[in-house]
């Protein structure tokens, strides 16, 4: 057991309300009753949420980052938040849980996954992203103007503490390799990559003196199970202020919607909305793809808070320009770019029709 803490963010879809849309409130109660009991030895504190249909848990604990403890404490949370789902009978019950059987660590069994062991600061503000209708890719843009941006983060340029820049670990979720990149030097490099959202993504992100800063879930579950269960809908955690971007740092990049793949049956692209958490309900052709920043002040491992950060009306005009561009993608129909070209989607009828018609092409 570790002095030092463990900030582990566990989501799965297991069952949706109504559809795709929400979680029903008895299924959240479900996890936050289990893991008052069942975790009540090893946790320090724990948040319950949903954003969309994903159940969000964030645990704080001294096991440190992949402990089978921990893991196996939210694979029971997610089996008993399922089972309320089958009896309420709601949409794709046990969506995101790939196996009838804990194995010791969560990884690869169907849930995203994002954890970092620190050491807690005199002062250690954290943001929890978390997002519907998307995949882990879309952490890319938003982490490179936070962590490599002048432009958005200015605490690059004046902050000392800040000013030799991070370190960006990038994973091919194709070949399931790891590569690091040190910026700004390596700047240009990075962005080739992380420019294919679709395929590199940033796992976390350092300071030049091995602090953790930032860890994503990067899971691509539909090619995991090796068939569609869904969009991966991935979670972010971000260390803020004193040598580390600031809170509104941090926030800054979803004033500027960018386009993220998921959306309708996870085969679009769109815009991703922040939202309240209240708002993080999406409806309009099961979207457009949300993302909620749910922020915690550490005391000794407490989750001081929620503040949900995207509350601030000053993102009431991100908000009206995403849904601009929502209204424009969808005048698109089946058309690519708004539908993802063939590879990347997660429906597709495309072998069997080619198959009927296979005889007709001349
Ligand atoms: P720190 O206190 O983390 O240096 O942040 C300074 C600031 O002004 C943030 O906007
Ligand atoms: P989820 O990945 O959020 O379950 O959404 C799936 C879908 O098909 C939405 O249309
Ligand atoms: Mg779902
Ligand atoms: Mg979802």
């Amino acid at each position: 057991m570790s002095s030092r803490i463990t900030l582990s963010v566990l989501k799965a879809d297991v069952g949706g309300f109504v559809g795709h849309g929400s979680v029903h409130p008895d299924m959240l109660e479900k996890a936050r009753q289990t893991l008052k009991q069942e975790g009540k030895d090893t946790l320090i504190d724990f948040f319950v949420t949903n954003v969309g249909d994903d159940i969000n848990l964030v645990l704080t604990h001294r096991e440190g980052i992949n402990s089978e403890k921990i893991h196996s404490l939210a694979w029971k949370t997610f089996l008993n938040c399922t089972e309320e789902a089958k009896r309420l009978k709601m949409y794709g019950a046990g969506q995101d849980l790939l196996s009838d059987a804990f194995s010791g660590n969560i990884k690869g069994m169907g849930p995203g996954l994002a954890e970092m062991e620190f050491t807690e600061r005199t002062s250690e503000p954290v943001i929890v992203f978390m997002a519907d209708k998307t995949e882990p890719g879309a952490w890319n843009l938003p982490l490179y103007k936070i962590f490599a941006d002048p432009f958005n983060t200015i605490g690059l340029v004046i902050d000392p503490k800040m000013h030799d820049g991070f370190i960006f670990e990038v994973m091919d979720l194709i070949e399931d390799k790891l590569i690091t990149f040190s910026c700004p030097r390596e700047l240009y490099d990075l962005l080739v990559f992380l420019g294919a959202s679709n395929r590199f993504v940033v796992k976390s992100i350092y300071t030049n003196s091995g602090e953790i800063a930032a860890a994503s879930s990067t899971q691509k579950l539909n090619r995991m199970a090796g068939r569609y269960v869904g969009k991966d809908d991935p979670v972010l955690i971000v260390r803020c202020q004193n040598g580390l971007p600031a809170v509104g740092e941090v926030l800054e990049p979803f004033a500027h919607p960018h386009l993220v793949a998921g959306w309708m049956r996870g085969s679009h692209y769109g815009p991703i909305v922040p939202v309240s958490q209240k708002d993080a309900v999406p409806t309009r052709f099961d979207g457009p793809p949300r993302v909620i920043a749910m922020g915690f002040q550490l005391a000794d491992g407490k989750l001081i808070g929620p503040q949900d950060l995207f509350a601030d009306v000053a993102f009431d005009r991100a908000r009206q320009t995403a849904l601009k561009i929502a209204d424009y993608m969808r005048g698109m129909g089946p058309f690519e770019p708004h539908r993802l070209p063939l590879d990347e989607m997660e429906y597709t009828t495309m072998p069997q029709v080619m198959g009927k018609l296979k005889e007709r092409f001349k």
